[in-house]
């Protein structure tokens, strides 16, 4: 089974274990590079980089910051034509400041035939005009850094779209410069050159009738695949680093980086039995010869070698849905030379996906700390391709709790937290309606079983005015009909409100040296409330929250918090809990999350 019909499962409620089986077995929607300019066998000279990231004894920037994700389509439209875009983002940067956010990640705007919206790019170094232009794109990145707001794009490096030059160059002719930029091949018996599957849709090849060959697209068909085993590629697509770079972005998310790379002799994948939701003839397959060959990681050392150069201060985050960890860990490379931040998605895989287990994150986090052994890592809830964690977690009785919940673990992880637009007011997943409401094409071709992912992304609720203060023309994603009652104009006025939570939590964050940086363990095994410990030189934050409808206690053993001054309760999802002391044991409301603070100078 695939990334749809896990996704599948998680919307109708199926948990668990399945689910990360499944995921194991086919994962099929990710990830992705890197790049860097130097021509190939100059970077190849360059290979070995010892992993330095910034002045020694200096933590850098990313390991203690709040990452955004923006979906710039569904942000904030400032021309009225119902799709968000650049100077929509730059009127709503004092939003962000206020939040507490220090960099934004920003999906896609490109220049884009908008199949994959933004995900199939024509033109890598402009803007495309429903976004806006370089001009602004170089204003939000100004305005941005004023208010110490750090600018992530995204890089799609593993595919372009059909309509980019270098692609109609290469269909055009079996003898352009350009034919070998992509990944051609002859039919086999009459078909394509072997099995391979696409994420979104059955075949991965497609027959140019014009000059007899297939082509290889892991995507969309649109989104044809660059060969990187041709250098010219490398060399052009580490321009566009430096292009970016120039322009003052603080770093780049690779998009589905893993898929680099194929099978030099094009084996089938293995075929498992379950068929694809919403098909009956297309079968799940292992991508065995397709995702995560080792070749891609000289790539990386080139592209984080090729970064750290220009600026150390410049962070790499990948898109890489590996199903294990050590794999997950070999995107860091063998002397941390590759990406500082590969997307760690081990939140939403597998049982705690779906279902708020205790037990389940605190295996989770464990391993994930084990498998660390000390490097930094993400910690993410929902993006663009995955339902909101608010629905996906809520009971229907205590979803403000369970999200406030939610929030204070992926803010007192030992990690990175990623935010996704919407998420710190608790926006829901608005999935269409009928199948003429879709715009995603992978719910359209799979409609009903799969609806796509239009339901992540449908426009921010500002306000409870008629399109949500989103836009003033109609918007490209209906306005969900929840923005009346959940939109930021409302909650900024509430004192409870989970936007104030987010608020509150962050400033907490930034003021606290344990949250920040210090160590992480695990403390206990009750079944119903996860806790931990996070401790740094001067400070202790226990955080304990409680996944169960029931109030439940806890006890403590003194030498947990370790403490020479009485430790409070200082943060609570329930404000009356907060300035409580601590001493043996702690009582937690059902869903209540607790952060105690203990002094140790
Ligand atoms: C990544 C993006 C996804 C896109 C795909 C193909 O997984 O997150 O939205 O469709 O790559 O580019």
């Amino acid at each position: 089974m695939n990334y749809q019909a896990c996704r599948t499962m998680l919307l109708s409620n199926i948990k668990g274990a399945l689910c990360l089986s499944l995921i194991i077995l086919n994962l099929c929607f990710l990830a992705e590079a890197a790049i860097a300019q130097q021509g190939p066998g100059q970077s190849r000279r360059a290979t070995v980089n010892r992993g330095r990231s910034v002045r020694p004894g200096k933590t850098p920037w990313w390991q203690s910051a709040v990452f955004y994700e923006i979906y710039p389509r569904s942000f904030k439209d400032s021309n009225g034509d119902g799709i968000g875009d650049l100077n929509g983002i730059t009127s709503k940067l004092d939003y962000l400041a206020g939040l507490g956010i220090d960099a934004i990640w920003i999906t896609p705007v490109y220049p884009s035939p908008q199949v994959d919206f933004g995900y199939d790019v024509s033109d890598y170094e402009n803007i495309d005009p429903q976004f806006g232009t370089l001009a602004d794109f170089d204003r939000l990145v100004r305005e941005a850094h004023k208010r110490r707001i750090k600018i992530i794009i995204d890089y799609v490096l593993n595919h372009t779209s059909d309509q980019h030059p270098f692609f109609k160059s290469s269909r055009s002719s079996r003898d352009s410069p350009y034919r070998d930029w992509y990944i051609w091949r002859d039919p086999k018996d009459g078909g394509p050159p072997n099995n391979w599957s696409s994420s979104f849709g059955p075949r991965a090849w497609t027959l140019d009738e014009k000059t007899g060959q297939y082509y290889y697209h892991r995507f969309y068909s649109e989104q044809p695949d660059l060969n990187w085993h041709n250098p010219a590629v490398e060399k052009r697509m580490f321009q566009t680093v430096r292009f970016w770079l120039d322009r003052g972005a603080d770093g780049f998310r690779l998009d589905a980086v893993n898929y680099l790379f194929e099978d030099p002799s094009f084996r089938d994948n293995p075929v498992g039995a379950e068929l694809r939701p919403g098909s009956t003839t297309e079968h799940v397959q292992e991508l065995k010869y397709n995702r995560d060959l080792p070749e891609l990681h000289d790539v990386m050392i080139r592209l984080r070698s090729f970064t750290d150069r220009y600026d150390p201060n410049r962070v790499l985050i990948g898109e890489a849905y590996v199903p294990e960890w050590d794999k997950l860990m070999s995107y860091y490379g063998p002397n941390n030379n590759e990406l500082q931040l590969p997307f760690n998605f081990f939140l939403v895989m597998g049982k705690v996906r779906t279902s708020l287990d205790a037990s389940a994150f605190r295996s989770v986090i464990n391993d994930s700390e084990k498998a660390l052994a000390g490097r930094w890592t993400t910690y993410v809830l929902s993006n663009h391709d995955i339902p909101r964690a608010y629905d996906r977690y809520g009971d229907g009785q205590h979803n403000e709790e369970i999200a406030k919940l939610l929030a204070t673990m992926l803010l007192t992880l030992r990690g990175s937290p990623f935010l996704y637009y919407g998420e710190e007011i608790g926006m829901v997943t608005t999935e269409p309606r009928t199948i003429e409401e879709v715009q995603d094409p992978v719910g359209k071709r799979y409609w009903p079983a799969n609806k796509g992912r239009d339901g992540e992304r449908t426009p921010m609720q500002w306000d409870g005015g008629p399109q949500a203060g989103f836009t003033t023309g109609l918007p490209w994603l209906r306005i969900p009909p929840s923005a009346a009652q959940t939109n930021v104009a409302k909650q900024a006025g509430e004192a409870s409100s989970i936007l104030n939570f987010y608020r509150r939590l962050i400033t907490l964050r930034r003021r606290s040296p344990a949250l920040l940086a210090g160590d992480y363990a695990s403390i206990g095994n009750d079944p119903h409330i996860f806790v931990y410990r996070r401790r740094g030189p001067s400070q202790t934050m226990l955080i304990a929250l409680n996944m169960s409808n029931e109030s439940r206690s806890l006890q403590l053993d003194k030498s947990i918090l370790n403490q020479s001054t009485p430790s409070r309760v200082v943060f609570s999802n329930r404000p009356a809990s907060e300035g409580q002391e601590v001493k043996e044991s702690l009582r937690l409301a059902p869903f209540e999350a607790l952060i105690v603070e203990a002094r140790t100078k």
